[in-house]
Parts: C-alpha cells; sequence; structure tokens
C-alpha cells in the first residue's frame, strides 16, 4: 500500500496572483466546487486581508465545503492579518490558517530588514497567535529554497514549538535543482520526525521545474503538495496539479505515493478555470493541453491503431479527456435538463431552476444542439450577472463594405437607468467599445482580445476574453459568449469594466 499525499490547491490564492487572472467571490464559489468534485484535500481559498472580495470568497467557500475539504486562508506573520483570516473561517467546519514569513537572507535583509532571531520570534508569535483561533496552522518559510539550511531548520523547530501542524517548505522563486530540492525537504523530514507535523512542497515554474521540484519533495518525505489548476500562480506559476497527480498516478510503485483526486474530472476542471481566468492553455500542455493525446504523425498514428500503448502513458478517459456526448435540445424538459445538471454537479431550489430553464430554453432555440459545455458557459454566464453594474441590454450593429461600422447600445446601469448611445468606429466591435465608453464611469485600454467558439457546429457560441487596464495600470479580464460574436466582444468588454469598478469599490472598501 503506498502513502497518501494531499493535495493542497492554491489555484484561488496563488494562482489568483497571475496577472489578469483574478476571479470574483462568484467566479471563485464556481472553482471551489469543481475543486470538491476533483477530490482535493485542501483549498487554500484566498487572501482575507487583502481585499472584502476575497474575505467573501473564503468565508463563502468555507460554508460550501463542509466537512469535504480543509478550507485555507492565507496571512502574513502579523496579528492583524491573522485576525481577518480567522473572522473570514469562523464558519468553516475544516479551517486552517496558512502563515509565515521569509526565511533567506535575500527576504531577511532586503525585503522585511530584520535579523534571524526577529525572524524565528515572529514567525512563533504568529503561529501561537493562529492557534488562538484554530487548531490546524500552517507555516511557510518563505524563499526556502534559497535560505541557508541551518536557519531553515532552526525556524522550522520553532515553528513546531509554537504550534505549526504543517510545515511548507516553498522553493518561492524556482531555483532549486530537483536533487538539491529533495535533499532540503529530507533535512526538514528528518527534523520533523516524531512531531506530529505534516511536511509541505510549493515550488513555482520559473526554470519550468515546478513539477519535478515538488515530486522530489514527495521521494524525500513531503506528505502534501501545493499545487494549482493549469499551473497558475505568480509570474511563471505554480506546480500545474493535473501533472503532479498524472505523475504520482503513472509511477504510484515507484514514488510509494497516490493521491485521492479523482483524475476524471482533470479536464473538466482546467476547462473550467481557463474559461473563468481568461488564461487560455496551451495546446501542447501536458495533461490537459488541447493535443495532449492528438497523434499527428503517420507513424505514431499506425502505432496508437494497433496499440493506444505504443505512444499514449496516459489513457484519454482517466483524465476526461473524452467528452460526453449528451445532447440536449429545446425539446428536452425540465426532468432531463435537472438530470444532466446533477450529473455535472449542479443542483438548483425550484424558482432558481425556473430561470435556469429559461435560460437554457432561450440557447437551445439559437443554438439547436446544447452540449456540457454550453450549459457550464451559461451557468457561468449566469452567476456573473449577480455583480452586474452595468448590463448590456442590446446591441445594434450596421457594418459591411462600404459602410461605416455603426454601434448602437442600450445599457442599464445600477440604478435602472437606461442609456441608449450609439458610436462609429473603425470596425464593429470598435463602434460598439466606444458607444459603451459613452456611458460607463471609468476608463479602460484594451490590451488583449481573443475570440474563439466554445462549442461546437456552425451555430457555436463564440467566447471573446478581453483583458483591459485601467488607469492604475491594473488588467482586468472581461469575458462574454454569445452565438453573435459582436455581442460576444460588447458583454465581454462590460463584463471587464463591472470587475474593475467592483474591485475599485472593494479596495476602498465600498
Ligand atoms: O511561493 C511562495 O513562497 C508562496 C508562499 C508565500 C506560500 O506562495
Ligand atoms: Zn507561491
Amino acid at each position: 500500500m503506498t502513502r497518501k499525499i494531499e493535495i493542497l490547491d492554491t489555484t484561488l490564492r496563488d494562482g489568483e496572483q497571475s496577472p489578469g487572472a483574478s476571479m470574483n467571490s462568484a467566479e471563485k464559489l464556481i472553482v471551489a466546487r469543481q475543486l470538491l468534485r476533483l477530490g482535493v484535500d485542501v483549498i487554500e481559498a484566498g487572501f482575507p486581508p487583502s481585499s472584502p472580495g476575497d474575505f467573501r470568497a473564503v468565508q463563502e467557500i468555507g460554508q460550501l465545503v463542509g466537512d469535504d475539504c480543509v478550507v485555507c486562508a492565507f496571512s502574513r506573520a502579523i496579528e492583524k492579518d491573522i485576525d481577518v483570516a480567522a473572522e473570514a473561517l469562523k464558519s468553516a467546519r475544516r479551517p486552517r490558517i496558512h502563515t509565515g514569513i521569509g526565511v533567506s537572507q535575500s527576504h531577511l535583509r532586503d525585503k522585511l530588514n530584520i535579523t534571524e532571531d526577529e525572524c524565528v520570534e515572529q514567525a512563533s508569535r504568529a503561529i501561537r497567535y493562529a492557534r488562538r483561533f484554530v487548531d490546524d496552522v500552517e507555516f511557510y518559510a518563505e524563499d526556502a529554497g534559497r535560505a541557508n539550511k541551518e536557519f531553515l531548520l532552526r525556524v522550522v523547530r520553532a515553528a513546531v514549538e509554537a504550534g505549526a501542524t504543517v510545515i511548507n517548505i516553498p522553493d518561492t522563486t524556482g531555483y532549486c535543482l530537483p536533487d538539491e530540492y529533495g535533499a532540503l525537504v529530507r533535512a526538514v523530514a528528518t527534523e520533523l520526525e516524531g512531531t506530529g507535523a505534516k511536511l509541505s512542497v510549493h515550488a513555482h515554474d520559473d526554470l519550468g521545474l515546478a513539477t519535478a521540484l515538488v515530486l522530489a519533495g514527495v521521494r524525500n518525505g513531503a506528505t502534501q503538495v501545493e499545487c494549482s489548476i493549469n499551473g497558475l500562480g505568480e509570474r511563471a506559476g505554480n506546480a500545474a496539479l493535473e501533472e503532479v497527480v498524472m505523475a504520482l498516478s503513472v509511477h504510484e510503485e515507484e514514488l510509494g505515493a497516490h493521491t485521492g483526486i479523482n483524475t476524471a474530472e482533470l479536464v473538466r476542471t482546467s476547462r473550467l478555470v481557463s474559461r473563468i481566468t481568461g488564461m487560455a492553455v496551451q495546446a501542447n500542455k501536458a495533461v490537459v493541453g488541447a493535443n495532449a493525446f492528438a497523434h499527428s504523425a503517420g507513424i505514431h498514428q499506425d502505432g496508437v491503431l494497433k496499440s493506444a500503448s505504443t505512444y499514449q502513458i496516459i489513457n484519454p478517459s482517466d483524465v476526461g479527456a473524452v467528452g460526453s456526448e449528451i445532447v440536449l435540445s429545446a425539446r428536452s424538459g425540465h426532468a432531463a435538463l435537472r438530470h444532466r445538471l446533477a450529473e455535472l454537479g449542479y443542483s438548483f431550489a425550484n424558482e432558481e431552476f425556473d430561470d435556469v430553464y429559461q435560460r437554457f430554453i432561450e440557447m437551445a432555440d439559437q443554438k439547436k444542439e446544447v452540449y456540457d459545455e454550453d450549459l457550464e458557459s451559461m451557468l457561468e454566464e449566469r452567476s456573473r450577472d449577480v455583480e452586474a453594474i452595468y448590463t448590456l441590454d442590446a446591441l445594434q450593429i450596421q457594418c459591411g463594405d462600404p459602410l461605416v461600422p455603426t454601434a448602437v447600445a442600450t445599457i442599464t446601469d445600477e440604478d435602472g437607468v437606461r442609456h441608449v448611445v450609439s458610436s462609429t468606429g473603425t470596425g464593429p466591435v470598435d463602434a460598439s467599445y466606444k458607444a459603451i465608453d459613452k456611458v460607463v464611469s471609468v476608463h479602460g485600454d484594451l490590451e488583449e482580445y481573443v475570440v474563439k467558439a466554445i462549442t461546437r457546429g456552425i451555430d457555436a457560441i463564440g467566447e471573446v476574453v478581453v483583458r483591459v487596464k485601467s488607469a492604475d495600470g491594473m488588467l482586468f479580464t472581461g469575458r462574454g459568449a454569445d452565438n453573435d460574436v459582436i455581442v460576444s466582444s460588447a458583454k465581454a468588454y462590460v463584463n471587464a469594466i463591472n470587475r474593475m469598478i467592483t474591485t475599485q469599490r472593494s479596495r476602498e472598501g465600498r
């Protein structure tokens, strides 16, 4: 029997720190629901002191997950952060506070300007303080990968004495080589023997080694791996959950370890996170990329037809890469829709379901066949509606050759006032964005615009993802989906503007 490695998913904390990948609390809840289906052991739900939105997300996710998994809130090793994290976790059944401090010379000297003694003291004080609120406190020794080993071991000893239940040894800058990191983790594992504390690994992908680093950690005694869906995270990102989990699955005997992840949910989770964050997954991405199981060369195709194992080490169905072919249509009744949604993990009270069914019928009228991806896209759109400050009610476009592209948009603001505005532009998208700019109260520069078909067929839903830069240089992702890509484009822009305003208000504490 191999030992179980716990998976801490940090998509909603470290992952969300990727520029432009920020999620509001409604979106975080959608992802958390899917993480539950995936079977992660710990959801790191956010950094509550950073904004009221993150506070709410941690609170709501704590309530959502109940006893099914641990919910973790991030904090610095300072009392006021810990107070806020503890407050956000108050109603969680299995709360964890993740607190810590930089331990490398670079962090002590250049970032914190403290001595080693002060660092040990601050870490111990923070852990003792966090233990007043929760029984489960994880301590991170930030930049452990570049720290002095003797000092790191001293901090680890102090952390356990102060009451830490999990010790996290991050290679914050993705600097280490796997065997070097493995040796460091081994030294910490030896230090922790007999204490009962768990040992966690966390690595960044600055040299493309994050997955190799955490696996070296597992070989050397780590009991928990921190990772994120699609490898999202600061800079080059974290170790990708799907890679770590499948490496542990393919090499279970050799590594003597397994996870409790429901691997058949990996592709679905990856797509969901990509849609919500607007961060595309590269086609050749391991495990979840569009080409991960595509065989192009004739020699490869011939081999795979004879036996899949010639060029495949993972069965696509093991990671959910083979889509379900259940197709609903406008003829599908309440029971069929309810049944399919339940299979996808969604359940709704009666009034809510009426609204969902109505939206389904509207979509099915336009699009004859409704696939799982259509349903998920519709539900995501619906849950985003909640935070709408401006709503695009209608859009009329006139364009062609030799017409001057012209857009007439009807937009309702949060006070219920309807605005009808028009503009010309260099093309239909430009004209509609200029029309929208006449109503909204903030200015955004369009930095990126991506359009793709998210569902199948000529009547596919076209999704547009935009990144809009605010005056203070922050990036906001907006998304819109419709059968008409110009309407998708306008919805995406309004969505980005709504996020910008919500974030600004949340920062100002409104
Ligand atoms: O990379 C890192 O060091 C982190 C911690 C602060 C846990 O994300
Ligand atoms: Zn990190």
